[in-house]
């Protein structure tokens, strides 16, 4: 074992956590997690796959905490907790010296956010925290070319936040960071089936609707499932059929919220950079973006090209690796991103 902690990158994510560990790879990708005993918040029982394998077990004991919510440090004793977890998970902790972490973040993360998530990676056991939007950390591992001269776009739509930047010669030149993911979808779909069936569901039934039948635009042959919920009327156990047709009206809302933060974008850009993204298209990462149909719908709405990535949920954690094994184009940057106001 060499004597001083390799560097390592963290991709934050509201729901999952992914660590790589320079030399080694992507060594852990799990739920960003902790249970907690619900008597006592002080004893943790579990994190990661660990803490998803006993909520799963035994639900009653336990309170289930997601310490990051939006791309930003909601619980900060939880977060740092969770994160010394990883940390030793992934390089063990018998170095003398502590790593360099290289971390991701949304582009438009104030300084007091900042501040406390770089405590909270300092904590956990880091010696220099380096932070990276993640539409830039995702499009360097969707293999786009971003410290040439041309221009390239970036969706990156997580569980809690969708992140849109343009960039170009290793700098972002104009992004925009919104409070809406796949979590927003699974909460329309909760809110639709009451509104329009009576129907109460939890999270987990709203993400598997949203997997299975969600879609951005109408289907050509529409199909239906049965949901099974609490029926509001009579408080017992329902179960309606629910129609993609309905589903797809469902998120419309947070699909109409990405192509809007796209346009607010598209309006700031460069005119030069706009026709390297009209013949390059658009790039689609985060696993939200998988959402079916979202890419048609996102290009029928702006007119250009939509490419979904190959795995678009690891893309974030592989360009952070590369910029784990190559840390000197973070340390120190040069990078600019400009930050209007957006409505
Ligand atoms: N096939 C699918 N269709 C639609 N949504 C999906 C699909 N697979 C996963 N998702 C959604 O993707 C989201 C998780 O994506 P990802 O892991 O990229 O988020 P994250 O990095 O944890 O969050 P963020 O970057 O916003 O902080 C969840 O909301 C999940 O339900
Ligand atoms: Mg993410």
């Amino acid at each position: 074992m060499p004597f001083w902690a390799p560097d390592i990158g963290i991709d934050l994510g509201t729901e999952n956590v992914s660590l790589y560990v320079r030399g080694r790879g992507i060594v852990i990708s799990e739920p960003a997690l902790v249970v907690l005993d619900r008597e006592n918040r002080h004893s943790v029982q579990a994190v990661g796959d660990e803490a998803s394998f006993l909520l799963g077990r035994s639900p009653e004991r336990l309170t289930p905490v997601w310490p990051i919510r939006n791309g930003q440090v909601a619980d900060y004793d939880i977060a740092e907790l969770m994160l010394k977890y990883f940390i030793r998970k992934a390089i063990g902790v018998s170095y003398l010296g502590k790593p360099r972490a290289i971390v991701s973040v949304p582009c438009n993360l104030d300084d007091v956010n900042r501040k406390a998530l770089t405590e909270a990676i300092r904590f956990a056991g880091a010696k220099h925290v380096f932070m990276i939007e993640k539409p830039f950390a995702a499009a360097i591992g969707t293999g786009l070319p971003v410290y040439d001269p041309i221009g390239n776009l970036v969706i990156d739509i997580g569980a809690g936040t969708t992140d849109v930047a343009v960039m170009s010669l290793g700098g972002l030149v104009v992004s925009q960071s919104i409070q809406v993911g796949g979590n927003k979808f699974d909460e329309a779909l909760v809110e639709y089936l009451r509104r329009e069936c009576s129907i109460l569901i939890g999270k987990q039934t709203a993400e598997n609707i949203k997997k299975d039948l969600a879609t951005a635009l109408p289907l050509d042959e529409p199909r239906s499932i049965l949901v099974r919920g609490i029926n509001q009327l009579n408080t017992s156990a329902g179960t309606v059929s629910f129609s993609s047709e309905q589903a797809y009206n469902a998120v419309k809302g947070p699909c109409a919220a990405i192509v809007k933060v796209l346009r607010w974008v598209l309006e700031r850009t460069p005119p030069e950079l706009a026709a390297d993204i009209m013949r390059g298209g658009i790039h689609l990462t985060g696993d939200g973006a998988r959402l079916f149909a979202l890419d048609r719908y996102i290009s029928e709405n702006v007119g250009i090209p939509v490419l979904l990535a190959k795995d678009p949920g690891d893309c974030c954690i592989l360009g952070i690796g590369y910029l784990t094994e190559n840390i000197q184009l973070v340390t120190p940057r040069s990078r600019k991103s400009s930050r209007p106001a957006y409505q």
